[in-house]
Parts: structure tokens; C-alpha cells; sequence
């Protein structure tokens, strides 16, 4: 599986102090306000996993799956929810979590879903970002690394469902995916 990486973007201490860092600032921004943090899943699960130890406030959590990807490399474009959230969003502030933006599609879909629904707010923290990739324009309030337009893994991001427990983000091999 390590033969796969070509570059480590970041190692699994700098994630850390980010996620760190991120979890503070959480913290202090949704103080008294006892959000809902929702997962979606797959991919942010790692992140959410870590950054939610590293919040001081209470709060409950959630999961959410939606999918455009399957086994490609490259977004269907279509977004479909594959699992559902257990809790209403009706009147809370809402904070969607996610491993990365790429075509930003994913997200535009689930914050339009989440709107709908009446909640308070809506914010993303995403640890990923890949704005080159973008086709919708969205940002997230809270972004950890800004990456380069290159096929990473690691951390929670798959390629073909493998690769999401490498403990760092890096650069997939090209003969990996073009095999
Ligand atoms: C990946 C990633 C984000 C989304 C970003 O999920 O985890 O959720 O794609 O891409 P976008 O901005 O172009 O929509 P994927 O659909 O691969 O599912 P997974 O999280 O289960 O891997
Ligand atoms: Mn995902
Ligand atoms: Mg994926």
C-alpha cells in the first residue's frame, strides 16, 4: 500500500496540529449555540473522528452518505443520498464535515438538502480543499490545507474504497489508477 504513494503532502503530525487548531476555533465560534456536526460519510470519517475530540463544547453528531464517485476517479456529477441523517435539522446550527472539496458538487447538493430542511444554519469545515477543481462556486468557512490538482488519498479519501487508513494525505502513483 505504501509502494502506491508517490509524495506525502502532509504527515500525520501537521494534520493533527490543523485539526487541532480547527476544533479551537470551532469551539469558540459555536459556544452555546450545541450544534449538530454531521459526517458524510465515507471519506469524513477519520477527519470527524479527531476534530470532534479536539472541540471543548457540547455537541451532537450525525452521519450522512452521499456519493458521485463509485470506482472512478472523476465525479458522475449526479450526487445521490445513500444514507440518510437519524435526527432532525429543523432549527439547529447545523456543521457539515468534510475530508474534501473538489468539483464542490457534493457539498452544493447537501447544503441545498440541509437549507431545505429549516435549519438555523449551515457551515462546512472541510480539512481538504482542491479549488482548482472547482465547477460550482462554494467555499468553506473553515478549510485546512488547499491542495494541488493532483489524485491524493489517505486520511479518509479513497481510491477504489482502499487507501483511507494511510494515517497521512498524499499523491497517488499515476500507474496505480491508470491500470
Ligand atoms: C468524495 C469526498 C467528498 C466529495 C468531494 O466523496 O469525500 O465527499 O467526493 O468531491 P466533489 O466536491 O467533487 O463533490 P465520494 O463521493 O468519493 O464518497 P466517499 O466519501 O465515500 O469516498
Ligand atoms: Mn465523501
Ligand atoms: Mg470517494
Amino acid at each position: 500500500m505504501l509502494n502506491d504513494i508517490q509524495e506525502v503532502l502532509y504527515d500525520a503530525e501537521q494534520i493533527q496540529a490543523k485539526v487541532r487548531e480547527m476544533g479551537e476555533k470551532l469551539s469558540q465560534d459555536f459556544e452555546g449555540r450545541d450544534p449538530l456536526v454531521i459526517c458524510i460519510l465515507k471519506g469524513a470519517i477519520i477527519f470527524m473522528s479527531d476534530l470532534i475530540k479536539e472541540m471543548t463544547i457540547p455537541l451532537e453528531i450525525d452521519f450522512m452518505a452521499v456519493s458521485s464517485y463509485g470506482q472512478s476517479t472523476k465525479s458522475s456529477g449526479v450526487v445521490k443520498i445513500i444514507k440518510d441523517l437519524d435526527v432532525s435539522v429543523e432549527g439547529r446550527d447545523v456543521l457539515i464535515v468534510e475530508d474534501i472539496i473538489d468539483s464542490g458538487l457534493t457539498l452544493s447538493y447537501l447544503i441545498d438538502v440541509l437549507e431545505r430542511r429549516n435549519s438555523k444554519s449551515v457551515t462546512v469545515a472541510t480539512l481538504f480543499d482542491k479549488p482548482a477543481r472547482r465547477t460550482v462556486d462554494l467555499e468553506a468557512d473553515y478549510t485546512g490545507f488547499t491542495l494541488p490538482d493532483e489524485f491524493v488519498v489517505g486520511y479518509g479519501l479513497d481510491f477504489a474504497e482502499r487507501y483511507r487508513n494511510l494515517p497521512f494525505i498524499g499523491v497517488l502513483k499515476p500507474e496505480v489508477y491508470e491500470k
